[in-house]
């Protein structure tokens, strides 16, 4: 697998790749509603956006070959904590440690931060695997979902 610096050209095979990992991993857990409305077009713009303005750092992981995208990430650096902000992994690499090659490409063993699902329970467990707690008292609903999440954190 490469791991790579993701390219504003790079735009439409992530925000692909998001949509169907959303569709997938998401339905039952956020609502219908949204997951219809947030579309490939609707998510290659913010990713266009995001990727010429640098507003985040993002890599991508993809097939030799094929350029196949299998995984992405998302960060922004900061003090004290770095914030990660996205981390997806193919289904079929799931279980891999590609998804541990992709945090470490991100923010290293740094101190971090992120939003999670609550009930996210694989991402949970992945991140604390990787040394992250939940913050006490950090419950609260996505502005974006309405999806209960909770902060987990790293010092
Ligand atoms: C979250 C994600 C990046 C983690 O990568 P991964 O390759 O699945 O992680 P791993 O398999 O190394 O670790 C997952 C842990 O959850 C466990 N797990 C697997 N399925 C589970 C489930 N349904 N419920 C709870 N735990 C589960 C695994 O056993 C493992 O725990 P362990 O290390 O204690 O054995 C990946 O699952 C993913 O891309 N999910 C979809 C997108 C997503 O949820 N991203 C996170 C957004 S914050």
């Amino acid at each position: 697998m490469i791991v790579r610096d993701a390219l504003p050209a790079d735009a439409l095979a992530v925000a692909e790749f998001q949509t169907r990992t959303w569709d997938e991993c998401y339905a039952g857990l956020v609502p219908d509603a949204f997951l219809r409305a947030q579309r490939v077009p609707e998510r290659l713009a913010r990713w266009t956006e995001t990727l010429v303005t640098g507003a985040r750092e993002c890599a991508l992981a993809e097939e030799p070959g094929s350029g196949e995208v299998t995984g992405v990430v998302s960060w922004i650096p900061g003090e004290p904590h770095w914030e990660l902000r996205s981390l997806y992994v193919a289904a079929h690499h799931r279980g891999t440690g590609l998804a541990a090659a992709l945090l470490l490409r991100a923010v290293g063993e740094r101190p971090a931060q992120l939003w999670v699902f609550r009930e996210n329970l694989r991402a949970r467990r992945f991140y604390a695997r990787h040394g992250f707690t939940v913050v006490p008292g950090s419950d609260h609903l996505d502005a974006a979902t309405g999806v209960p999440e909770v902060r987990m954190s790293r010092s």
